[in-house]
């Protein structure tokens, strides 16, 4: 039989955990021949993740250097790219949203001519400098894809409106694909840290907090609030996983390192996050991919940015931007501390962004590309 050769390109923690029902979506396909890289952007916080999925790896950059600049990134992905690709020879490579990874191997594949898929495409917050450099990032892998996978309908307009060549097809996301299959009633978290937490007694805050524009002041004034939190509300806990970023870690650190009720651990596996955002009260954070999650758990987001790339969520009333000063970030959180309704009015499960099928249509969208199948429905 034919087979098409699909390579499919991840480096950091949200690519390979939205990318991973894919991969196993297109092994489960007799005329694909789906291929693994990983740039290694992220060593630390992508290995479990491979692991979980079970997922192997066949190129492997390894990249990853201690306090990485954007331009460390990019040149060795591209420079490990090409080899990769001579070798592989694959027939389409496909790369995740707008990390420096997802940019720069989308270059290098343009380079050898070999055409592209964009998954998650489209989603813009019109501010070239926020998120940065993803915003830049995403316009230009838009530029190089001929195929394009957006989310929502809204992500497909805005690709519309920029004309952007290619074909583009409605797909829901695939992190709703792995939600479904790490949350479980019957968890047992692992973590030391998570393991005796009485959630029936405490109101339990997750935040997560890691983007570039915040470093510096808004991480502080984040950080601020949490503890301006804890100090006034005694039933509140606060669980922070912090990512790996030495800037991250330090700021969190020097600010709640000593308050009692906060606990600043490691990142969890991706099952345990899963679990502890339905088992949580709300959530604090300047993560995309927990925007989209949370919603579907009928659980408050509060983003700490001054915008989102995401505002189905917005729309639908579960998450509210709530930017990155200090007064701002605790009153938008005591007013769901104090307020039986408004926590009610946001507790809503939603899912604008997937019903678990994204992987499917991206498949199938790929076989259509390639002569072998019939155009998949929108989401
Ligand atoms: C990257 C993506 C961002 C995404 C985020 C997800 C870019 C430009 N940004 O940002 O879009 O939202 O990942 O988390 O691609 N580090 C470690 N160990 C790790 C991972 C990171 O030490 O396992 C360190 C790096 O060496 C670096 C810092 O953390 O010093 C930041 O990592 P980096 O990949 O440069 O950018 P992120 O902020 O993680
Ligand atoms: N996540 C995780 N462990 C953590 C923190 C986050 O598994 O300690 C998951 C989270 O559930 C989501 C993804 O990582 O699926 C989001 O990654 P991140 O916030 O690093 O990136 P972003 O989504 O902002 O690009």
């Amino acid at each position: 039989m034919e087979k098409i050769k699909i390579m499919v390109v991840f480096g950091t923690r949200p690519e390979a955990i939205k990318m991973a029902p894919l991969v196993l979506e297109l092994k489960r396909r007799d005329n694909i021949d789906c291929i693994v890289c990983t740039t290694g952007q992220h060593r630390e916080m992508l290995d479990p993740i491979v692991k979980i999925f079970n997922l192997s790896i066949d190129y492997d950059l390894d990249i990853m250097e201690p306090r990485q600049t954007l331009s460390t990134i990019t040149s060795k992905t591209l420079i490990g790219m090409e080899p990769v690709l001579k070798v592989a020879k694959p027939d389409m490579v496909l790369v995740h949203g707008d990390t420096s990874t997802a940019f720069t191997s989308a270059l290098a594949a343009y380079y050898q001519k070999v055409p592209v898929g964009h998954v998650e495409a489209g989603l813009r917050t019109g501010n070239r400098y926020s998120p940065y450099p993803e915003e830049m990032n995403r316009r230009l892998i838009s530029e190089i894809a001929q195929l394009h996978f957006s989310p929502t309908v809204s992500n497909a307009e805005n690709l519309y409106n920029e004309s952007i060549s290619g074909e583009i097809f409605i797909t829901g996301n695939t992190v709703i694909d792995a939600l479904h299959t790490t949350v479980s009633k019957d968890f047992s978290f692992y973590t030391d840290a998570l393991k005796n937490i009485d959630f029936d007694n405490n109101r339990v805050l997750l935040v997560t907090a890691h983007r570039r524009e915040n470093y510096g002041k808004p991480l502080e004034n984040i950080m601020n609030a949490l503890k301006d939190l804890v100090c006034n509300y005694p039933d509140v806990r606060i669980i922070y996983p912090m990512h790996m970023s030495p800037e991250v870690r330090r700021t969190a650190t020097d600010i709640l390192g000593d308050m009692p009720r906060v606990e600043l651990i490691d990142p969890i596996n991706v099952d345990e996050m899963h679990n502890l955002m339905d088992r949580c009260h709300f959530i604090l954070t300047d993560s995309g991919g927990l925007q989209e999650e949370a919603p579907a758990l009928g659980k408050p987001v509060l983003v700490l940015r001054n915008e989102t790339e995401r505002p189905e969520a917005v729309t639908a009333g579960t998450v509210k931007v709530c930017g990155v000063e200090r007064e701002a970030i605790y009153s938008a959180a005591a007013e769901l501390l104090d307020s039986h309704d408004s926590y009610l009015s946001m507790a809503n499960a939603v899912n604008p962004y997937g019903d678990g099928n994204a992987c499917k249509r991206i498949a199938d969208a790929i076989l259509w590309h390639f002569g072998m199948g019939k155009r998949p429905e929108n989401f």
